[in-house]
Order: C-alpha cells, then sequence, then structure tokens
C-alpha cells in the first residue's frame, strides 16, 4: 500500500484519472490511497496568496517558500517521517520505468505539483524535494504530470495488473519497443472496401516463429523510431 499525500492549488485536479480502470480499482480497494493538502490553506496574507514576484525580475509568479513549508509541516508525523518528496517539473531529472519501480516500492509519497513560473529554490533544497520530469516538454503545472507519475507507478503495485505476465514484456524493461498486435477479424474490410489480413504467422499457430518474428518486428520498429533505445540496448548485451 502506498500513501500519496499531495500539495497543490488544484485539489480538485485529484484523483481526476487516477479514479479509473485498473488505477481505479485500486485506489477502491486502497492499494494506495490520495490525499490532497490546497496550498491555498497556508497563504500568507488575508488574500491568503501563495505566489510571488521572482526576485531579479523576469516574467510569471514563484510558488512561496513558506507556503510550502507550512503546507508540509500540516502532515501529520512528517518530522519522524522518511518519506520521499518529490517537486514535479520539466526542470527535474527525466521520469523512467527504472524509477518508477523504485517508487512503487515506498510506503509515502509526497508531491508538489508547481504552477507559475516555479518555487522558491530554497523550499526545494531545505525541504528535501526531489526534482522529477516526465518529459522534454512543457506542461502548464505539475498536476497531471503527478497523475501520468502515479499510474505508472501503481499498476507496477503487485496484483493491481489483471495480467502480471503483461509486465514482463513491456518496453523498456528491455529496451525494445514493443511488436505490434493484432485481433478479429483475420481480414478487415474498410470502409473503401479494401481488404487487410494479419500477418499469417501469428495464425499460423508456430510458437517459435511467432517469437522470432515478434521480436524482429519490436527489432525493426526501435531501430527505426528509437535510434537512442536501440543503442542502450546494444551497449547493454556487450
Ligand atoms: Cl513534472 N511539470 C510541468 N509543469 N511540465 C512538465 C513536467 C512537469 N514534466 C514535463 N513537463
Amino acid at each position: 500500500m502506498i500513501n500519496v499525500k499531495i500539495l497543490t492549488g488544484y485539489p480538485e485536479m485529484f484523483p481526476g484519472g487516477l479514479a479509473y480502470s485498473i488505477i481505479g480499482k485500486a485506489l477502491k480497494e486502497n492499494i494506495f490511497t490520495i490525499e490532497t493538502i490546497n496550498l491555498h490553506d497556508f497563504g500568507n496574507d488575508n488574500r491568503k496568496s501563495v505566489d510571488d514576484e521572482p526576485f531579479g525580475g523576469g516574467p510569471g509568479m514563484i510558488l512561496r517558500p513558506d507556503v510550502v513549508e507550512k503546507a508540509l509541516l500540516s502532515l501529520p508525523n512528517i518530522k519522524n517521517s522518511k518519506s520521499t518528496k518529490l517537486y514535479l517539473t520539466p526542470s527535474g531529472s527525466l521520469l523512467n520505468q527504472k524509477k518508477l519501480g523504485v517508487l512503487a516500492k515506498l510506503d509515502e509519497i509526497i508531491i508538489l505539483c508547481g504552477r507559475f513560473e516555479g518555487v522558491d529554490q530554497r523550499a526545494i533544497d531545505i525541504l528535501g524535494f526531489e526534482e522529477v520530469s516526465i518529459g522534454d516538454y512543457v506542461l502548464a503545472g505539475g498536476e497531471i504530470a503527478a497523475q501520468v507519475l502515479l499510474e505508472g507507478c501503481i499498476r507496477l503495485i503487485p496484483g493491481v495488473l489483471g495480467h502480471p505476465e503483461s509486465l514482463l514484456e513491456e518496453s523498456f524493461s528491455s529496451n525494445l519497443l514493443e511488436y505490434p498486435q493484432y485481433t478479429r477479424p483475420k481480414v478487415w474490410e474498410d470502409s473503401l472496401g479494401n481488404k487487410h489480413d494479419v500477418p499469417e504467422v501469428l495464425t499460423s499457430g508456430h510458437h517459435n516463429n511467432i517469437k522470432k518474428w515478434r521480436l524482429n518486428k519490436s527489432v525493426e520498429k526501435t531501430k527505426k523510431i528509437r535510434p537512442d533505445l536501440y543503442i542502450k540496448k546494444k551497449q547493454k548485451q556487450d
């Protein structure tokens, strides 16, 4: 079981997408829990503002460190807790499958969701947040990124996936993209009347050939669209 605490200016965004499908089932079954802490409850003046202008000038607003600390200290037992604290930001270290596997083994994760231009660096350094990004592109805030991270993490908890063997053949553990999949109808006639068959080997019943065909397709696809991954796979082999 993982207890997730989320510091956010937009608590209504949770559980959001995490309430659906197998992750939603895990949430209902208390395999993980989500508690949101509204940063606005810890604002300073009577306007309860949580952000202010950047020193040195520049665009946008910065989340104040005192607000982040107050929100964090409102969590019971936080003083003795060794829980992992993540700050989701495009300038963090890139999230990957290996990191998700590490996170999936934790008892508690605290996530700070940034908005505005960012968070005062002192809050990140002094309160011990690890900066994590979900990819090389910029979102408007960390809330959707937190859901991406949590979805990837929760599905790795034993018992969450209906078919745990799906984990074995996945991309990224092998540094190969997944092979293409097909299902019925065996011959699909599209709306223009063109017929499209399923690759013959898949209906041959010849398991060895199917395995070889799939590996070949995986390698072909990885070389073509993710040459970086293919190089990594090669390097691991030798
Ligand atoms: Cl974690 N946050 C935001 N705002 N943008 C991102 C991101 C996170 N990861 C990639 N882009």
